[in-house]
């Protein structure tokens, strides 16, 4: 019998969470305003909001946090992340930011003006904002496959070449860069294929333009780049790493992610022109240029972070982890986006709950119902969070109504994971019972979803 995976590592210290009633859940719900946002930590049993910044660090990168080097200029913790950027993704230049998105505002405040095209597979919500909010356009050229959810495309971030290719023909002048999000977050956490990294590079070279990688997730994406494209099975995590950013000319980084830290950004540069215009930026948002933002003791943790998170090991037990939730629910009769995605599996509220009205918020309803069930929060990656048409005002209901349930790195086991199938299989026995959604009664401007409140509908 082949042995079947399992963690590749024990566990040595816990963190009590808490189990509650459904009455004390219908309550803090309506408190919270029907956003689960606004719910206090110990409201959740088993938070499932996002993988960003939740993983649980190793002994060594917590042994790397008390070497933490706190000078102001020139730490020690500045040239050990720059030698893993440098060795483990092939990027010479580089700054540290807080987060992934102080990574996009000092990197498109030097790129992106007003009138621009920002190209590429689908963009994340803060990518897309900061484009918006410098009155630029994001296109998304992610192929159609990707929408469908039981197409079996095994690169569904993948972008539609003519896509592109007509958005860099149309707007030749006002394309700062292409960006390639790598996972697609958005698309469900769906890998793209070297083949078409290699492809979007051939194309961004004819049209003379630069290519960025949105890079939160990319060790996920090498993965499955291991896992699915031919002639990679028998190179290493690393090896495909290096390959993949061989494509790319600047990437971004929520280190919250694949860098396996609890706070932290940073973006890689190749050419040194561009980091000295990001630079000036860096110094007025996040801080002077050896800590952008960053505690020396996180630069530490995230230097040894992005070796392990670069692993084979680690990378298949949390991928297989995420797949194990994903069957569960298929064997429950619960629609969710395939294949699985690399740190989530995404329910299809479209599908579940079709008999609500779309202007209700499907996927709100849903994710509202699985706390008040089990307690488990998930988040709603939807109409809600697609914001409105910056012109029309209007909703832009997506093609996909997703509740997305983020697995954290190295934080549940999978009995935990079986709770949430099981909340989840009992909310589709009684899915018909669920009669109305939810209006909104207060909304930001943009990125409404964080600070969105709401009410029931009665009917
Ligand atoms: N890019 C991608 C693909 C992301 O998923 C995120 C964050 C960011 C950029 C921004 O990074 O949070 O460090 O500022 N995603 C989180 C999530 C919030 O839950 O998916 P950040």
């Amino acid at each position: 019998m082949n042995l079947p995976y399992a963690e590749p590592f024990k566990i040595k210290m816990v963190e009590t969470i808490r189990k509650s009633t459904k009455e004390q859940r219908i309550e803090w719900i309506k408190q919270a305003k029907y956003n689960l946002f606004n719910l206090r930590s110990n409201q959740v049993f088993i938070d499932l909001l996002t993988d960003s910044g939740t993983g649980a660090m190793s002994d060594k990168q917590w042994s790397e946090m008390m070497l933490g080097d706190e000078s102001y200029a020139g730490a020690s913790s500045y040239y050990k992340m720059k030698n893993a950027i440098n060795t483990l993704l092939g990027f010479p230049y580089f700054l540290p930011t807080h987060q992934g998105r102080a990574a996009e505002n000092v990197l498109f405040s030097a790129l992106v003006k007003a009138g621009d095209f920002v190209p590429g597979n689908a963009h994340f919500d803060t990518t897309k904002g900061h484009i918006e909010f410098r009155n630029a356009t994001a296109v998304d050229c992610t192929i159609d496959e990707a929408y469908d959810i039981e197409n079996m495309h095994p690169f569904k971030g993948n972008v539609d070449l003519n896509k592109l290719e007509k958005v860099l023909i149309e707007h030749k002048d006002n394309i700062p860069f292409i960006i390639m999000t790598i996972t697609c977050n958005t698309a469900g956490g769906q890998p793209v294929s070297m083949q078409n990294l290699r492809d979007v590079r051939a194309l961004a070279n004819k049209y003379g333009k630069i290519v960025v990688y949105d890079s939160a997730r990319f060790a996920e994406n090498a993965y499955f780049i291991k896992i699915r494209e031919k002639g990679y099975e028998n190179k290493t995590v690393k090896e495909i790493v290096l390959e993949m950013f061989s494509n790319a000319d600047i990437m971004t980084m929520s280190s919250k992610k694949d860098a396996i830290v609890n706070m932290g950004g940073f973006i890689g540069f190749k050419s040194e022109e561009i980091l000295r215009k990001a630079t000036v930026f860096n110094i007025m948002f996040e801080g002077y240029v050896t800590y952008g933002g960053m505690s020396g003791r996180d630069m530490n943790a995230l230097a040894q972070g992005l070796d392990e998170g670069t692993e084979f090991e680690y990378l298949e037990a949390r991928i297989e982890q995420v797949a194990y939730l994903g069957k569960k629910l298929v064997e429950f009769g619960v629609p969710v986006q395939k294949p699985f995605g690399g740190h989530a599996i995404f329910i299809d509220a479209n599908e579940m709950l079709q008999h609500i009205p779309k202007s209700e918020y499907r996927a709100q309803t849903l994710a509202v119902e699985l706390y008040i069930e089990g307690g488990v929060r998930g988040v709603e990656i939807g109409t809600i969070l697609a914001d409105r048409d910056p012109v029309t005002k209007e909703n832009r209901y997506p093609k996909n109504e997703f509740v997305r349930l983020a697995i954290p790195r190295r934080v549940y086991t999978n009995n935990h994971i079986e709770y949430v199938a099981a909340a989840l299989g009992n909310i589709y026995n009684r899915r018909n019972e669920i009669k109305r959604g939810y209006e909104i009664t207060y909304e930001a401007p943009i990125l409404r979803h964080f600070t969105v409140e709401l009410k029931a509908i009665n009917n």
